[in-house]
C-alpha cells in the first residue's frame, strides 16, 4: 500500500526525520468571546484553551486526553489552523504558521488534515463518496497519476472500503465505514500529520477496534505522524507513544505512554485512569478502586484560581487554590502541572490536610488491595533499586522517587494502590512507614 507523490503543487516544508519536532505549539490560546446586549458587548470569554504547551515529533502518535468540554476539539482546530488562536505560537517544522492567510495555508492544507469527531455530519449527504474523497484533489489542484477516480478508487481499497461504491452516497454506508471515508479522505494528499479528534467515539465497540487497527496500519506503511483525541484513556492506550492529560484548558500531565500508565503524577490522570476498565481476565479477583472525583467541572468562563483543577482534588492545599503550578518535567519523559504530585518524592507529607485525607481514604480500600499493594510495591522496590544501583539517576533536578512510588506496573488495573504509598513513602520510604494510605478513592 503505498501512495504516491503528487505530480503538482509544492508542500510547505520538507520532510521531518523520525522524531524531529514536526509541530511545536507554545503559550497556545482560544477565547471564544461571550457577546451580550443590542450592542453586542463583549461580556466575557469561554476560555476553551488557555496557555498550552506542547510538541509533536515526527512518526509519533499523541494521545489527547480530558472530559467533555475541556477544549480538545479546539486544540485540534488550532494546530490545524481551522481555527485562529487568540495568543500564542503554532510552527509545522520550524516555520511559523500562527497567523498565516489563507494563500498562506494553502500549502499547509496538504501537510496537515483532519479526521471530525462525528462521521454523520461530517461527509455532505448530498455527494457522492467519489466527490467527496476526490475534494481535497480540486480544491488542491493536484492532478494525481492516473486521474483522480482512479486514485480516489484506490485511497477507498487502502480504507477497507469497496471501490465499486464510488457513486454512492454517505447514508448507505455504516458509521465505521463513513469513518474510513473521512480517513480516505484525509489521506488524499498524503499528509505528514493526521489530527484525528475522536475519531471512534461514535462507533460500536467493535468497531472501533477495526478503525484504530485501521489507523495505526497506515501509520506503519505512510509513516504518519498522529494527534488522536479521545476522552478517555483506553482509546489512546494502544496507540499513542506520549499521552497529554487535558483539564478546563490546560495541559496536566504529558508523558510517555508507559511512564503515565506505571506512575502517574498528576491526581487527575490518576482519576481518569481509575475509570479505565480493567482489561486483564487474570486480574479480576483484584477488586476495583475508583477515584470519584467530586463535583462538576467547573466552567471554563471563570475557571478556578491556582490550580484549576482545585476545587476536586482530594490533594488540594492553599498553594493550589492561589498558585497556578507551571508544566515541569518532574522525570524524563513526563511532564506535570502539579504542587502535591502523585508517585513523587516531594509530595508534602508534612500536611495535615493530605495526611488527613489520605487517612481517612485508607478506610475505603479493602484489606486485599493493602496488602497487594504492598506486596507489588517492594516488588517494584526492589526492582528499581537493582536497576538503579546500575544506573544513576539523570534527573539532577529532583530525582524519581521510583523506589517509593508502589505502583504495580498497571495502574489501570485500579486495584495496584499506586496512591496507598504515593503520599507516604516519599518520607518514610526508608522506614517503610505506612501511615499515609490512598487519596479518595471507594471500591
Ligand atoms: N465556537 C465556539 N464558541 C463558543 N464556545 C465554544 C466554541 N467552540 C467550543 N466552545 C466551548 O469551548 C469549550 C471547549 O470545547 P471543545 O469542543 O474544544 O471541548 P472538547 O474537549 O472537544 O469536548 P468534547 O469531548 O465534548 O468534544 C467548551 O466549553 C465549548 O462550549
Ligand atoms: S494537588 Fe494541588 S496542584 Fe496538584 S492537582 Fe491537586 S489541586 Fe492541583
Ligand atoms: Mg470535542
Amino acid at each position: 500500500m503505498t501512495i504516491p507523490a503528487q505530480t503538482s503543487g509544492a508542500t510547505l516544508t520538507k520532510d521531518a526525520a523520525p522524531g524531529e519536532t514536526l509541530l511545536k505549539v507554545t503559550g497556545l490560546q482560544k477565547h471564544f468571546p461571550i457577546k451580550k446586549g443590542l450592542l453586542q458587548r463583549q461580556a466575557g470569554a469561554v476560555r476553551a484553551v488557555d496557555g498550552i504547551d506542547f510538541e509533536v515529533r515526527a512518526g509519533e502518535t499523541l494521545g489527547v486526553v480530558g472530559e467533555s468540554g475541556c477544549g480538545k476539539s479546539t486544540m485540534g482546530r488550532l494546530i490545524t489552523r481551522l481555527l485562529e488562536p487568540t495568543a500564542g505560537k503554532v510552527e509545522f517544522q520550524g516555520k511559523d504558521i500562527t497567523h498565516l492567510g489563507v494563500g498562506g495555508m494553502r500549502p499547509l492544507r496538504r501537510d496537515v488534515q483532519m479526521i471530525f469527531q462525528d462521521p454523520y455530519s461530517s461527509l455532505n449527504p448530498r455527494h457522492t463518496i467519489g466527490t467527496i474523497v476526490s475534494a481535497p484533489f480540486k480544491l488542491q489542484g493536484v492532478q494525481p497519476e492516473g486521474g483522480v477516480k482512479k486514485e480516489v478508487q484506490r485511497l477507498l481499497s487502502v480504507v477497507g472500503l469497496n471501490p465499486e461504491h464510488y457513486n454512492r452516497y454517505p447514508h448507505e454506508f455504516s458509521g465505521g465505514q463513513r469513518q474510513r471515508i473521512g480517513i480516505a479522505r484525509a489521506l488524499a494528499l498524503n499528509p505528514k500529520l493526521v489530527v484525528a479528534d475522536e475519531p471512534v467515539s461514535a462507533l460500536d465497540v467493535s468497531i472501533q477496534a477495526q478503525v484504530v487497527n485501521l489507523l495505526d496500519d497506515l501509520q506503519q506503511e505512510l509513516g504518519l505522524t498522529y494527534v488522536i483525541i479521545a476522552h478517555d484513556l483506553s482509546v489512546v492506550r494502544h496507540v499513542s507513544d506520549r499521552i497529554a492529560v487535558m483539564y478546563l484548558g490546560k495541559i496536566m500531565e504529558l508523558a510517555d505512554r508507559d511512564l503515565l500508565y506505571k506512575s502517574p503524577m498528576h491526581p487527575y490522570t490518576k482519576a481518569l485512569m481509575s475509570a479505565v476498565p480493567i482489561p486483564d481476565p487474570a486480574r479480576k479477583s483484584a477488586k476495583s478502586e475508583r477515584i470519584l472525583l467530586k463535583g462538576d467541572v467547573p466552567s471554563p468562563i471563570a475557571p478556578p484560581s491556582g490550580c484549576r483543577f482545585h476545587t476536586r482534588c482530594w490533594k488540594a492545599t492553599q498553594i493550589c487554590t492561589t498558585t497556578e503550578p507551571p508544566l515541569k518535567e518532574l522525570r524524563p519523559g513526563q511532564q506535570v502541572a502539579c504542587h502535591h504530585p502523585e508517585n513523587f518524592e516531594d509530595q508534602a507529607p508534612q500536611d495535615v490536610v493530605l495526611l488527613s485525607a489520605a487517612k481517612e481514604a485508607a478506610e475505603l480500600v479493602s484489606e486485599e488491595a493493602l496488602a497487594e499493594s504492598a506486596a507489588t510495591s517492594a516488588a517494584v522496590a526492589a526492582e528499581v533499586g537493582a536497576e538503579s544501583a546500575k544506573t544513576p539517576a539523570s534527573d539532577g533536578d529532583k530525582p524519581a522517587a521510583e523506589g517509593t512510588d508502589g505502583t504495580d506496573g498497571d495502574a489501570t488495573e485500579g486495584t495496584d494502590g499506586d496512591g496507598t504509598d504515593g503520599t507516604g513513602e516519599s518520607a518514610g520510604a526508608a522506614d517503610g512507614s505506612t501511615d499515609e494510605k490512598p487519596p479518595a478513592k471507594e471500591k
